[in-house]
């Protein structure tokens, strides 16, 4: 059994929102109450053809008899959201895991500042309507490449404190560093989109001082690969297993063939599903969960793509 047991889920309603994109509304067999959520969270989808994916569920919190994600058919697909977009159907059944939350939404700020690109909406969607819910000042910039490849716009267009761009009206993509440059640095910035609009905002935050800065990614910021360095011993401290984890063998890998419980997905260090806590050693980070702070704590680690700095580690499985 995983630490994070799978539910099945019938899709209910499948919706066309923008041109490559679908809304996938997924409800229990039995049609009770699914796990609860907060806002900037996301499930992994367990599709019949194998294969894992995450995507961000932008319905309410409060909605807890259904789920919706939004799938862009991404034309680099692997086989996720091909599958979704040619294969799945209304009534079918599929595994997916319960909610886990990467970017969460700080409600305290006294001023949010959210910006989406193209379907890194899904996320976005649900925190502004969250925030709005809640009284709280937010504003939305919401980029795409045209009006008709923006999902949720014609409803969103109706709210105060949206703003949108889109690339093929304004000749070119908007002027990120002027935009958060007439920003508070009190502001919190929460941003989800493609790599490069997500590599530009992290930049832009260092550059500009911006200390409430988050972001959300579904790709490694650059190509990543699991650390396969030097060999190294890892101890289990709950099954009291020692696994040997061999130069060009990545710790995922290592733990799994060695019977360990590990919760995996992406296997690119930015589900955060593999994350586990390391009780003593220090790790040697790949992935694009953790921050600056938490990665220096050594607490944590993504398995799948990080490894050891020394001659071992103690985890906590
Ligand atoms: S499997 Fe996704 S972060 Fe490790």
């Amino acid at each position: 059994m995983t630490s994070n047991p799978l539910i099945t889920v019938r899709v209910q309603c499948m919706r066309f929102e923008a041109e490559g994109v679908v809304s996938v509304e997924l409800v229990a067999l039995d049609g009770a109450e699914l796990p609860a959520f907060a806002a900037g969270a996301h499930i992994d989808l367990h599709l019949p053809s194998g294969v894992v994916r995450s995507y961000s569920l932008s319905s309410s919190p409060l909605e807890r008899r259904r789920y919706v994600v939004g799938v862009l058919r991404d034309r680099n697909s692997r086989g996720g959201s091909r599958y979704v977009h040619e294969q799945l159907r209304v009534g079918a059944q599929i595994k997916i895991a319960a909610p886990r939350n990467n970017f969460p939404l700080d409600e305290s700020a006294p001023h949010t500042v959210l910006i989406a690109g193209g379907i890194g909406i899904t996320p976005i969607l649900c925190m502004f309507n969250e925030l709005k819910r809640l009284g709280k000042s937010v504003e939305l910039l919401y980029c795409a490449r045209s009006r008709s490849e923006a999902a949720y716009v014609a409803a969103l267009n109706e709210q105060d404190g949206v703003c949108t761009h889109f690339d093929d009206e304004c000749d070119g993509p908007p002027d990120l560093r002027a935009f958060l440059a007439s920003r508070k640095a009190s502001d919190h910035f929460y941003c989800c989109g493609p790599t490069p609009m997500l590599n530009a905002f992290e930049k832009l935050g260092v550059e500009l001082n911006l200390p409430h800065v988050h972001i959300e990614r579904f790709a490694p910021a650059e190509p990543v690969e699991a650390v396969q360095g030097s060999e190294y011993e890892v101890k289990l401290a709950r099954s009291q297993k020692l696994v040997r984890v061999p130069a060009g063998k990545s710790l995922l890998d290592a733990l799994l063939e060695a019977g360990a419980d590990v919760d995996h997905s992406c296997r690119e260090g930015v589900c955060g599903s593999c994350e586990t806590r390391v009780l003593d050693g220090t790790p040697e980070h790949r992935d694009g969960v953790l921050s600056q702070s938490e990665r220096a704590s050594c607490k944590t680690m993504m398995v799948c793509v990080s490894g050891c700095k020394g001659a071992s580690l103690v985890l906590d499985l």
